[in-house]
């Protein structure tokens, strides 16, 4: 007896956390279960990502309008699923992959294909009654991932003189996800009281992180180890910091080129960036870097990746951009030892699960991740426990559209109760 089958598949356009418009997706389930899901958005996106359809009729929303996606979503993909089984997630996912028929989703888009795979997904866990996490993971998800808080923001994602685009605390020495979340959102508190006592500014980026003026971006990680200290916390032990440099975001030619122009350090190679690196990882409790380089510098990632990777862990965002056949040229290359998972960045759930998969598969970790522009959808937080990545960066400790995915999480934990796993290697 099917009666999980859809039977409605509709979207509509709602706005993003940066008031940019983004695709609601809406579907009906003949034995009457509704659920909806909304695509997120990226700021710094790779080049490879799977494109995003925007409008682009400049007097709508400067361009951003995404009011075709929504047409292909009503008019192209609902009557080609409609009468499919939602619980066949990969069958539909194939079949919005071969309606589309482009690489990168440029035709139907990757926010209008996300928007159906993510609410089907969500439509049968709540038809079978089994929550997102299980439903998308097996009975055998418990692991609650750390939670990689994004306290300081720089590069694109704010208006400040610091090049890093995220400084994250990373809560590894925490006994579970709730303590961990305290420990970093009470660090979130000190620091923004060490930023006001110094007269500088504690207004926050599009993540939700501080986004202040500093001297440099060594200042940054000194200021983050003051607050965890200040918080009563080890650094190093009880908390230590990840990074993503969003390196793409300063280079010139995506190779060789970088210009740290945010803090007016000036121009660099890959080979300057990869020593400074080499001292901050000597000198601070670093234990994850992403994208320290930029996308298209697969040498200089290799060479990073050769350096410091038995020290830290290494992550492509832009290099891999969630698909797995960069991630696998990466494998293959030795180019870094984990990678940021996006959904949006290939835009169905089960390519993404498909990537953590190749990851897992090669020994590597992945490091499931938000975008700059979200929504209230906690759609996140039950595919990172889902994945059993252990990794999950969803922002700083406000802006609700973060911390939906850290309530969220601390709802599974609960729900598990003595069962939950929680560490970070
Ligand atoms: P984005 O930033 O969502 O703007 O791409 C997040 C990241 O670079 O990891
Ligand atoms: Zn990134």
């Amino acid at each position: 007896m099917k009666r999980t089958r859809l039977t409605a598949v509709r979207a509509m356009e709602i706005l993003d956390s940066r008031g940019n418009p983004t695709v609601r997706v809406y579907v009906e389930l003949e034995d009457g279960t509704e659920a909806t899901a909304s695509v997120p958005s990226g700021a710094s996106t790779g080049e490879n990502e799977a494109v995003e359809l925007r409008d682009h009729e400049e007097n709508r929303y400067g361009g951003k309008g995404v009011l075709q996606a929504v047409a292909n979503v009503n008019e192209k993909i609902s009557p080609a699923v409609l009468g499919m089984d939602a619980r066949q997630q990969s069958v539909i996912d194939q079949r919005l992959i071969e309606l589309d028929g482009t690489e990168n989703k440029s035709k139907l888009g990757a926010n209008a294909i996300l928007g159906v795979s993510m609410a089907v997904a969500r439509a049968a866990s709540m038809s079978t009654g089994v929550p997102l996490y299980q439903y998308l993971g097996g009975v055998g998800a418990r692991r609650i991932p750390v939670p990689c808080m994004n306290i300081l923001n720089g590069g694109a994602h704010a208006d400040n003189s610091v090049d890093i685009q995220e400084f994250m605390a990373v809560p590894l020495g925490a006994p579970t996800f709730r303590e961990g979340l305290r420990y970093v959102a009470e660090t979130f508190h000190t620091l923004k009281g060490i930023l006001k006592k110094r007269g500088l500014s504690t207004s926050v980026g599009d993540e939700g992180g501080f986004a202040p003026n500093m001297g440099s971006n060594e200042e940054a990680i000194e200021i983050i180890i003051e607050g965890i200290e200040k918080a009563g916390y080890r650094p190093g032990q009880d908390i230590a910091i990840a990074l993503d440099s969003a390196a793409s975001s300063f280079s010139s030619d995506l190779v060789n080129h970088y210009d740290l122009k945010w803090s007016g350090r000036g121009e660099m190679d890959s080979e300057g960036l990869i020593k400074m690196a080499e001292k901050w990882v000597a000198d601070y409790p670093i234990v994850l870097w992403e994208d320290p380089l930029a996308e298209r510098d697969w040498d200089g990632f290799q060479e990073f990746t050769r350096r410091l990777g038995d020290a830290i862990e290494v992550v492509g965002d832009d290099l891999f951009v969630t698909n797995t056949r960069y991630i696998k040229q990466g494998i293959e290359k030795k180019s870094a030892n984990a990678a940021l998972i996006k959904l949006n960045q290939i835009g169905t759930v089960s390519e993404s699960i498909e990537a953590v998969r190749m990851c897992r598969d090669a020994g590597w970790r992945s490091f499931i991740s938000h975008r700059s522009g979200e929504t209230s959808d906690s759609f996140l937080a039950d595919f990172a426990v889902a994945m059993d990545s252990g990794q999950l960066k969803t922002g700083s400790a406000c802006r609700s559209e973060r911390i939906v995915k850290y309530n969220r999480l601390l709802e599974i934990e609960q729900e598990l109760g003595d069962t939950a796993l929680y560490y970070w290697k």
